[in-house]
């Protein structure tokens, strides 16, 4: 990301000094909204009660072998990346997803795959009326009432507000057993609460793990001073691509299957947190980054021809997996082929790393910032740590910008819209 790496396209150390002390202040303003309750993300690792809440409730819902949740936005991509990452291993309880769309094919082929019988619906929506996973919601209870009769209640769970709204009304009316969603902590921001974690400990991920791995993050964040401080210093170098460079897009690209998904809840967090109209003061800004997310290796024939050669928009964070479950040889029989006879007897694991470093390396050539996050391995600890790394970034960058991170009204216009013209 620095100009000793990429040349002028990169971050120089006197423009990253110049920005410490309002990075310090971003840094005291992140945590001073935590501290005065205004935001709650940064608490959600301490909350134990939480913890043995959805501990409780899933282990009562042991009885079920699917659980379909339905979701959209911070209601759902978290879960899904987690799930992507992290679920399998010992998964006696399968997810799937749907309500983030409207689209009659996607549903209608979930309902026909799904034995209703032994699947709990989990219905996540903080408003309690979010028009795409609502409609779902109501099409799949009606069958869900037809498969299961009238006990199909204890086949429900409804995530939402922990007081207000119609689906939390409808939960005590119909006695559904709910789960709140804190009313300090926005969707977006709500990957490691009840929202993401009911779910994933159905489906027997160590959400314990995950919130261990978030607490260390969030308090690393805490404890080192902004020089040393990974997520302000990320949050500090995307801001200087965009405000000093003109490098307004900014993609993710693990080189991992496993994290796709991931990329998609990044892309969210960084547009809705980061994107805005007016800036704290009222001022029109128009400003904001706008996220990729990228996939390694498969871009590389698909992207990265456009990342080497065409303008200097661009930043690029690597993700690379340093230790992967499962690891696979490059066979002998390589060695037939003259041009790939050097993978011969190579790991898969090895081969990808190379791929990360040559594209990275390509990058630097052309003068393209890039960066690379190094995860050990992908387990709950080293996941819930990802997710609290990005979002202390996004809430600190929404300081530097001088936006409010947690607000989406470009959001609400859209919706304001779709009730005009469905009557
Ligand atoms: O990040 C956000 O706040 C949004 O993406 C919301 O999560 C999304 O609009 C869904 O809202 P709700 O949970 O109220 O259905």
């Amino acid at each position: 990301m620095l100009s000793s790496a990429v040349g002028l396209y990169g971050s120089t150390s006197q423009n990253l000094n110049k920005l410490r002390p309002r990075l310090g202040s971003a840094k005291d303003a992140v945590l001073k909204l935590a501290e005065t309750n205004e935001q709650g993300w940064l608490k959600s690792p301490d909350d134990q009660g939480m913890l043995k809440r959805i501990k409780a409730l899933a282990r009562e819902k042991k009885f079920v072998k699917n659980c379909l949740v339905l979701g959209i936005g911070g209601s759902d991509l978290a879960t899904r990346a987690l799930y992507q990452a992290l679920g399998g291993k010992n998964s006696a309880v399968k997810l799937f997803f749907a309500g983030s769309n409207t689209d009659p094919d996607e549903l209608f082929e979930i309902l026909k795959s799904l034995n209703l019988r032994q699947t709990l619906i989990n219905i996540v929506s903080k408003s309690g009326n979010t028009l795409e996973p609502m409609l779902c919601f109501f099409r799949v209870l009606g069958a869900l009432k037809k498969a299961v009769g009238k006990n199909y209640g204890r086949q429900v769970v409804a995530t939402t507000d922990a007081k207000n709204g119609v689906l939390r009304e409808m939960a005590e009316k119909y006695q559904w057993d709910a789960l709140p969603v804190p009313s300090n902590i926005g969707g977006r921001f709500s990957a490691l609460t009840d929202v993401g974690l009911f779910p994933l400990a159905l489906a027997r991920i160590d959400i314990g793990r995950l919130l261990r791995g978030a607490k260390n993050q969030r308090n690393e964040f805490i404890e080192k001073a902004v020089s040393h401080n990974a997520p302000a210093i990320f949050a500090a170098l995307q801001y200087l691509a965009y405000t000093v460079h003109g490098q307004k897009i900014q993609v993710l690209m693990p080189y991992s299957h496993k994290l796709r998904q991931f990329g998609f809840w990044y892309r969210q967090l960084w547009a809705e947190s980061l994107g805005k109209r007016v800036d704290r003061n009222n001022r029109v800004v128009k400003i904001g980054p706008t996220p990729v997310a990228a996939l390694g290796a498969a871009d590389q024939h698909s992207q990265i021809q456009l990342y080497n050669e065409g303008p200097h928009d661009k930043t690029v964070t690597f993700i690379e997996i340093e230790k992967f479950d499962h690891d696979l040889e490059a066979p002998q029989a390589l060695n037939e082929m003259p041009g790939l006879s050097h993978l011969a007897g190579k790991k898969f694991s090895q081969i990808i790393q190379a791929e990360r470093l040559a594209t990275a390396l390509a990058l630097n050539q052309n003068n393209r910032p890039n960066g690379t996050i190094f995860l050990p391995r992908i387990d709950e600890e080293r996941m819930g740590e990802l997710i609290m790394f990005f979002e202390l970034a996004a809430a600190v960058s929404g300081e530097l910008y001088n936006v409010n991170a947690y607000d989406q009204p470009g959001v609400e216009a859209g919706k304001r819209a779709l009730r005009d013209l469905i009557k």
